[in-house]
């Protein structure tokens, strides 16, 4: 392992208790992080995820807690934010990792705008959200500096990496809402690390295709045709598993990573890179 990219600090994991989010946890917690807060609407797989989390970490202070709250609610978010500072005494990394997909898929013009609401309620407002409540607590911390072998850098107030996807560049037929939601959350990313950049917080994004979560798997027991579709879209022919995700985000938080700031990281295989025509 390559020094700069251990960690140390206090983390966040918004959208902890599943998924990418879950799998996330384990890598901050391999690479050395001290305390990691487990944060999700749902808190009986957040509390389960958190005592899981114990069996990776490297960290010999490591500490977790559970805080329930939904992305929707404004004052939820907030209150997870100063919990974190008033029990921890600040945040370093924040991973806002909460999103839904879909729904039914449709063409635009057949749109569901109640659930294009839904969607857009939870990725794109939801997450602005917890990312503005982020920066406004890491602003008021003292930035951090890291000694290399050659020398010492000042590394920043804090860092906050968001689960944005492929569809942040591209679409898929029928996933309209997502793919909206998903383009105004790297808009999010580019526009607060632009905004903050000079207070020392870095705010990028991962930008990953289909990653082999307990959910795809359910999607491929219902569907089939998905494995197909993965098959023949994907130059690897294979979703990404969930840890291809979470160590890039891990790395991503890490002194390394220092100088990477306002980036959509595709996590894609190459499937972006070109037009598929059979
Ligand atoms: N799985 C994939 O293939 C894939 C691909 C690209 C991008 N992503 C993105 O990565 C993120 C995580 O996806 P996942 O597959 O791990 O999903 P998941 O459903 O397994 O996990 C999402 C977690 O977020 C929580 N959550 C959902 N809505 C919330 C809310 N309103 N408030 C608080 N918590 C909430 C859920 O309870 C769950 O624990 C999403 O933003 C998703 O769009 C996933």
């Amino acid at each position: 392992m390559i020094t700069g990219s251990k960690l140390d600090g206090i983390a966040l994991i918004v959208g902890s208790g599943s998924g990418i989010g879950r799998e996330v946890s384990f890598s901050l917690a391999e690479a050395g992080t001290k305390v990691i807060v487990f944060a999700d609407r749902n808190e009986d797989t957040a509390k389960a995820t958190s005592e899981e989390s114990k069996k990776y970490a490297s960290n010999k202070d490591y500490q977790t807690a559970v805080f329930k709250m939904d992305v929707q609610d404004a004052q939820s978010v907030q209150d997870m934010v100063d919990f974190v500072v008033k029990q921890y005494g600040r945040l370093d990394y924040a991973i806002n990792a909460a999103g839904v997909d879909n729904g039914k898929n449709a063409p635009i013009a057949e749109t569901d705008i109640d659930n294009f609401d839904r969607i857009m309620n939870i990725n794109t407002r939801g997450n602005l959200v917890c990312v503005r409540a982020q920066i406004a607590a890491m602003r008021k911390q003292e930035p951090k500096t890291w000694t290399s072998r050659n020398g010492t850098r000042d590394i920043g107030r804090g860092v906050i990496i968001n689960l944005a996807s492929a569809n942040s560049f591209v679409g898929l037929p029928g996933k309209g809402s997502y793919t909206i939601s998903k383009h105004g959350f790297m808009g999010i990313t580019k526009m607060a690390a632009l905004d903050h950049a000079a207070e020392g917080i870095r705010v990028n994004a991962v930008c990953p295709t289909w990653v082999r979560t307990p959910l795809l798997d359910i999607e491929l027991q219902k569907n089939p045709e998905v494995q197909g579709m993965i098959s023949a879209i994907v130059p690897i022919k294979r979703a990404a598993e969930c840890e291809e995700v979470s160590d890039t985000i891990a790395f991503l938080c890490s002194p390394a990573a220092s100088y990477i700031n306002g980036a959509s990281l595709l996590i894609d295989a190459a499937v972006t890179t070109t037009v598929r025509l059979f």
